[in-house]
């Protein structure tokens, strides 16, 4: 599966919505969570992230976001149409280890 980061943290671009084939993107407040079981490992989100957010579970360090995804990916509503990003997205597009302050 593919997992969504901490760099969508307070950005949520949303690009990555609009290619995904079995639309497995859920939305929270600040970011946006793949679930685990719909996802089909096709790839193509990944370069869609303006912020970089997106990244295969066989990358190390993961670990957390790969929970975190699953957990709120069986909670939070399904989203398949872009919209804009958070008004703040460019102010925290690159800040690192937003998870701790700033997720919801
Ligand atoms: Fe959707 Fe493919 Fe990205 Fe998985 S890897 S979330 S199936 S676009
Ligand atoms: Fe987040 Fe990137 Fe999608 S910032 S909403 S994972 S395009």
């Amino acid at each position: 599966t593919y997992i969504v980061g901490d760099a969508c943290i307070k950005c949520k671009y949303t690009d990555c919505v609009e290619v995904c084939p079995v639309d497995c993107f859920y939305e929270g407040e600040n970011m946006l969570v793949i679930h685990p079981d719909e996802c089909i490992d096709c790839g193509v989100c990944e370069p869609e992230c303006p912020a970089d957010a997106i990244k295969p579970d066989t990358e190390p360090g993961l670990e957390k976001y790969a929970e975190l995804n699953a957990k709120y990916a069986a909670e939070w509503p399904n989203i398949t149409v872009k919209k804009d990003p958070l008004p703040e997205a460019e102010e925290f597009d690159g800040v690192e280890n937003k998870l701790e302050s700033y997720f919801s």
